[in-house]
């Protein structure tokens, strides 16, 4: 299966992250998203994450880069020649399932259905579609175009095609895949870190410590940002729908934290809404001394 061309669906933080990949691939991409004002963001954003590449010396030419990317604000006409399709909507259900209803009916036999869900098993997001075959996990790790690491994930479903195409396509475009054998929720990496979500939670809703202390302590330790900084610039709305799926599929325990749904329903969701824990401003976290 040969991959030119590439639609990516949804233009938040990954979607639009994944398209900028693609492009500096030399790849033609294109974004969908539900209005053109949601894609000037995501355009503003692009052209500000190629700047950094450029200013470092990683990038010679942006304006090739960015004559790839073509925007779409309905999702037949944006998928109608792709070989490989990559949603990146928001981590619920019933969102994820419609688009892949349509994408059942307007895309070409041939193309890959792939999901960069973080959590929800790729059965489920595919129920009641026919192109079920198609269907596989692109995990992506915010922010795509500097993180390496790629989760290629199968359900029993999955063509054995599919998932080597994808397996490879990931390596064109500069990742590390891995591959993932066993569609359950949370896959490798978020299944291996959903516990740690649930204690750094526990621990701000018991007032164990604040949430600086201990992303001073893990600073410490070498990581390049705290628990708490990396869930507001991930975004506490992934974070919270994250733990809400693991409350329903693993264990009510996943149900006993508060403050995120408390940070959710306050719509401070990060980076992206200029508040969480953290007050962010130009792109950085404002963490008290
Ligand atoms: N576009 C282009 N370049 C970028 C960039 C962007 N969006 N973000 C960072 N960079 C580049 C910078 O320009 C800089 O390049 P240089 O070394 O050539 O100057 C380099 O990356 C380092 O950036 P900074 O100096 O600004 O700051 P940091 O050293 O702190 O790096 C970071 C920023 C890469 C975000 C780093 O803090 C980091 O890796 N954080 C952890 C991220 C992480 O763990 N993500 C996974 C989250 S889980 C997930 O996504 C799964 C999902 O399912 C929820």
């Amino acid at each position: 299966m040969e991959i030119n061309k590439v639609t990516v669906i949804g233009s938040g933080i990954m979607g639009h992250g994944i398209a900028e990949v693609i492009a500096l691939a030399g790849i033609d991409v294109n974004i969908e998203d539900i209005s053109n004002e949601v894609l000037d963001k995501a355009k503003a954003s692009i052209n500000s994450s190629l700047d950094r590449l450029v200013s470092s010396g990683k990038l010679k030419n942006k304006d090739e880069v960015l004559s790839r990317i073509h925007y779409f604000t309905d999702i037949p006409s944006s998928v109608k020649d792709a070989d490989l399709v990559i949603e990146a909507v928001p981590e619920v259900l019933d969102i994820k399932k419609s688009v892949f209803d349509q994408l059942d009916k307007s895309t070409k036999d041939s193309a890959i259905l792939a999901t960069n869900t973080s959590n929800i098993r790729l059965t489920e997001i595919a129920e009641g579609i026919k192109k079920k075959g198609k269907v596989v996990g692109m995990h992506f790790f915010n922010p795509p175009v500097v993180l390496k690491l790629v989760e290629v994930i199968r359900s029993q479903y999955t063509e054995d095609e599919v998932f080597e195409t994808v397996y490879e396509f990931s390596k064109r475009i500069g990742k590390t895949p891995i591959k993932v054998y066993k569609d359950t929720p949370g896959f490798v990496v978020n299944r291996i870190n959903a516990p740690e979500s649930l204690y750094f939670c526990l621990v701000i809703d018991n007032n164990l410590a604040k949430p600086e202390e201990v992303d001073r302590f893990a600073r410490s330790q070498g990581l390049p940002m705290g628990p708490y900084e990396l869930m507001d610039y991930v975004g506490i709305d992934t974070v919270y729908h994250s733990l809400q799926y693991y409350a329903k599929e693993l264990s009510p325990d996943y149900s006993k934290c508060q403050v995120y749904t408390k940070l959710f329903n306050e719509k401070k969701l990060g980076l992206k809404t200029g508040e969480g824990f953290y007050k962010w401003v130009n792109g950085k976290a404002q963490i008290p001394e």
